[in-house]
């Protein structure tokens, strides 16, 4: 296993680009087994998360090939309808599986795939979803069993307590697709990747109305055809990058995003006091503010409010902010893994219930520490480029899992970080030696 050593106190300055974004590529990468067609799949980040749904596509009995650095080649023809619990235990991204295998087959059976630790991640309004579809359902041994054989369109709501879910939608509209009749889903998530998805199933010949509006409107076609699609940029790699700026940045400009889809961070960092060029509609300077920057209160909405994914990254800035904000999960009201481990760094942060309370320290001070989730590892490598002296983070495979190359993308604009194989770390500081 390796670990990622960061020096801080390290300026960032010049050009860092955003790779295809995760949440987007996964579930389209699952929606190329509505067609028996070849799909050619543009922009695709370099992931652990992709290479695990490939493998999982590639089970059912796809054919997958990466045919260049970000271009991959899918064709799904003969398919297999059974996702077992060894390849769907990696990713819970493979609940996505549900929808096409019921849409295309008619029929499909997906291990549920277990904790997470972000909090509870319940499937009821996916399975909810697939019922008002006239589906059949059954949750027997650990799987989900769905007959679509008479699946028919119909009216569906898809809120919950914690608002729209997003691969909840993703999996009701891939079904839908291929159901007859018309399907409206009422309180559809309106995250960029769902939109992105709605947008590859258009082009492979889907009939789907209200995209990116809570109302999806989709007429069931017989058939859908092979594609070329392009991934959008990766809003949160983006968000993470624009606040390392913020915090460490000499005009460093993070390019190939959406500036639309930044806008409750980009407004949160104006708030900030941070200093922020919109250069065009794809690219953005941060610089970290001469002076020090005014504590701001966070609350995590669905999109187009504060993301989620970007909390933590947040709640490592306003550590380094001087005086007190108010961080809301609203989400994944536990989504706090991050906390103890900005703790360990000098961080000053209470949690109480679904808000963190964080004190902004002058500095703080580099330590090893434990990777949890995936954000959760972006807000540490955060907090490593600023710390005194140096950060050790272990359990990186969790950053693998969403984020490209991020340590040679951090190292090309001046931050001073590696990856080492475990054994190279001090065995004194690392928690995990025996
Ligand atoms: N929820 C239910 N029942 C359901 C589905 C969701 O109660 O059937 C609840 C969840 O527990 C949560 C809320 O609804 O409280 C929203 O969950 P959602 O379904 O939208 O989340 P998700 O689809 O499982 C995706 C992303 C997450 C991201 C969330 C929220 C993918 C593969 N994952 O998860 O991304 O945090 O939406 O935006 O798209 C990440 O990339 O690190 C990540 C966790």
């Amino acid at each position: 296993m390796d670990v990622m050593r960061i020096e801080g106190g390290n300026t960032l300055s010049g050009s860092i680009s955003v790779s295809g974004a995760k949440n987007a590529a996964l579930p389209i990468f699952a929606a190329t087994l509505l067609t028996e067609e070849t799909c050619v799949l543009e922009n695709v980040p370099n992931l652990s998360d992709i290479r695990f749904m490939a493998e999982i596509l590639e089970h059912l009995g796809a054919e997958v090939e990466q045919t260049g650095p970000t271009t991959w080649k899918i064709t799904a023809k003969d398919i297999s309808h059974r996702a077992p619990y060894d390849l769907v235990r990696k990713m819970r991204a493979s609940v996505c599986l549900m929808g096409p295998l019921a849409g295309r087959l008619k029929k499909a059976e997906i291990s549920l795939p277990g904790g997470c630790v972000i909090g509870p991640r319940p499937i009821d309004m996916h399975i909810k979803g697939f019922t008002g579809l006239g589906m059949k359902v059954d949750v027997d041994k650990g799987y989900v069993f769905l007959d679509a054989e008479h699946a028919c369109g119909n009216p569906i709501f898809l809120g919950g307590r914690h608002g729209s879910t997003v691969t909840g939608t993703a999996n009701v509209l891939m079904a839908a697709v291929l159901t007859p009749g018309k399907t409206i889903i009422e309180c559809a998530a309106c995250e960029p990747e769902v939109v992105d998805l709605c947008r590859m199933l258009v082009s492979m010949g889907a009939d789907i109305d209200g995209i990116g509006s809570p109302t999806l409107t989709i007429q069931g076609v017989d058939r859908l055809t092979g594609c070329k699609y392009s991934i959008l940029p990766d809003r949160i790699e983006a968000g993470t990058f624009l606040i390392a700026g913020a915090m460490a940045g000499e005009n460093l400009t993070v390019t190939n995003l959406r500036v639309a889809d930044q806008a409750a961070l980009i407004d949160k960092l104006k708030e900030a006091g941070v200093p922020l060029t919109i250069d065009s509609e794809s690219s953005i300077t941060v610089s970290k503010s001469s002076v020090p920057l005014i504590p701001v209160d966070v609350v995590t909405h669905p999109h187009p409010g504060f993301p989620t994914d970007v909390q933590a990254q947040m709640s490592t800035l306003m550590s380094v902010t001087p005086g007190i904000s108010i961080v809301t999960e609203k989400i994944f009201p536990n989504r706090f893994m991050h906390v103890p481990e900005l703790q360990r760094m000098g961080a000053d942060i209470a949690i109480e219930g679904p808000n963190a309370i964080v004190k902004g320290q002058q500095k703080l001070s580099g330590a090893p520490v434990m990777a949890s989730d995936l954000r959760a590892s972006a807000a540490l490598i955060l907090a490593g480029l600023v710390a005194e002296g140096t950060t050790w983070v272990l359990r990186i495979y969790h950053l693998d899992r969403g984020y490209d190359k991020i340590d040679d993308k951090l190292r090309a604009v001046g931050a001073v970080i590696e990856r080492l194989p475990e054994k190279d770390m001090p065995q004194d500081l690392n928690p995990e030696a025996a």
